[in-house]
């Protein structure tokens, strides 16, 4: 779709408003006196999803590749501006090879502009971006700073330097789509918090998410009625846990089951799998879910699932949304790649985040709470406020196996010391 199609299946028919249509590119000063580019590569003003009021911009391929110049900068930094003062999202369609060349370090600077503007943002109004196309350089960069990135499976990627500098820098020979497809980033980088299959399931993605979030930071996310009853039973919640504590199951089945059905949205679903989190409603209103996944690496703990945990609770926090943790873990993760990796650093932003989170909090012990995982998983000295445990839960501070093999080593090595 081009820019202005993807605006009309995002937006409220006749919602949009448009800003900024007229302007254009001086491009004599680059040697490029005949030729005319319409916006500036790029389409942006206001309008309504669901009759709630965005901001939005649109980058136009067909337009020097959507690349991002003076002009542009000027026209994306003015509705960032305004939709911060208004207290409205901003949804950003990215779809643009970066720093425009021709327009050197002036358009480094505008990009400057523009990733000051995400960060005075963040926390405040819901930024949202999608990769509809090659994204290049900043283009990148500015997406990374907002709240949530989906990308368009195989008609997008996303990197810094692309195949050809890669190549010259390191010899390695590299695809756009290995280097920087939907499928890296969703399951390897992390960067991507959804995967669409084509550009109308990503604007519904966009649509879906927003209905959980709240207009700014002084708003609360809308109720949304739900499709069953806030105070029916589920006999099936007490089956599925294993009796077993070795045995994996999908923690997934919980949510599911707990919150209103079909309101679980899942985020970054394919990437640090040993967590989940996401969104839901329970009886409309919007919740923060955070659990460990047993069914992978048995829901211990490491690094990317911390980044995982850590940045959600933050996002929860900043737009009042409850946060409800389910916890199943045997511990953090042990191993020499964990802690040079910086298990500390990473797993001590989870006990930041949960430790400064002001919504309300609360915990559910479904099985093992174990370790300092216990206490990073939303524990009652971290400001939960109400923490339950299910007639499965084991706290702990290690397994009574591990325990009991500890044990015994070191009762074993005891006996070696000589006795004076
Ligand atoms: C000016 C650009 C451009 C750019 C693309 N075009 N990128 N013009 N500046 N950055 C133009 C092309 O010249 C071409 O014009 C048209 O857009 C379509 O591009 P194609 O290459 O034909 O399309 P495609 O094959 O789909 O490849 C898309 C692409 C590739 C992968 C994005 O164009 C590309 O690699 N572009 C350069 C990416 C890049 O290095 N950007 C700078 C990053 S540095 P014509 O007239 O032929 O149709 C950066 C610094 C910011 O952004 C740092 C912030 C921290």
């Amino acid at each position: 779709m081009t820019a202005r199609e993807r605006l009309a299946l995002l937006l409220d028919q006749g919602s949009f408003q448009e800003l900024g249509a007229l302007a254009t590119h001086n491009m004599a000063d680059f040697g490029l006196e005949d030729s005319q580019f319409p916006g500036d590569g790029v389409v942006t003003g206001f309008g309504h999803i669901n009759g709630r009021r965005v901001a939005v911009f649109a980058q136009d391929f067909t337009v020097l590749g959507g690349s991002f110049g003076v002009v542009q900068a000027n026209k994306i930094c003015r509705v960032q501006d305004l939709a911060l003062e208004s207290g409205i999202p901003l949804i950003g369609l990215n779809d643009s090879g970066g720093a425009r060349i021709q327009e050197g370090v002036g358009s480094l600077a505008a990009y400057g502009e523009v990733f000051v503007r995400n960060v005075l943002a963040s926390g405040v109004i819901p930024q949202i971006s999608v990769i509809m196309g090659p994204c290049a350089g900043g283009a990148v960069y500015s997406p990374a700073l907002t709240d949530f990135v989906i990308m368009v499976r195989n008609t997008s990627f996303m990197f810094l330097t692309g195949p050809e500098v890669i190549k010259a820098v390191t010899g390695r020979d590299v695809g756009v789509q290995e280097l920087g497809g939907a499928e890296i980033h969703s399951t390897k980088s992390g960067i991507v918090h959804r995967v669409a299959e084509s550009e109308h399931v990503a604007i519904e993605e966009v649509k879906a998410l927003l209905s959980y979030l709240p207009q700014n930071n002084h708003d609360d996310p809308p109720q949304i009625a739900p499709h069953d009853s806030q105070d029916r039973m589920d006999d099936e919640l007490n089956t599925i846990i294993p009796n077993d504590d070795r045995t994996a199951y999908d923690v997934r089945t919980i949510i599911e089951r707990v919150f209103d059905r079909d309101s679980f949205l899942e985020i970054h679903p394919l990437w640090a799998c040993n967590a989940v989190v996401g969104f839901a409603r329970l009886d409309g209103f919007s919740a923060g879910v955070v659990a460990n996944q047993p069914a992978h690496l048995a829901g211990a703990i490491d690094i990317d699932a911390s980044d995982k945990i850590s940045r959600f609770t933050r996002i929860c926090d900043a737009y009042n949304i409850p946060i409800i943790t389910f916890v199943d873990t045997p511990g953090f993760l042990p191993g020499i790649e964990q802690e040079y990796g910086g298990i500390m650093r990473h797993g001590a932003k989870i006990l930041y985040g949960y430790s400064a989170a002001t919504v309300p909090k609360i915990s559910v012990v479904l099985r093992k709470a174990m370790g300092g995982a216990y206490v990073a998983m939303s524990s009652k000295q971290l400001r939960c406020d109400l923490n339950f445990a299910w007639p499965s839960a084991q706290i702990a501070v290690m397994g009574a196996k591990a325990r009991s093999a500890s044990c015994a080593g070191r009762r074993s090595k005891s006996r070696m010391i000589p006795r004076p």
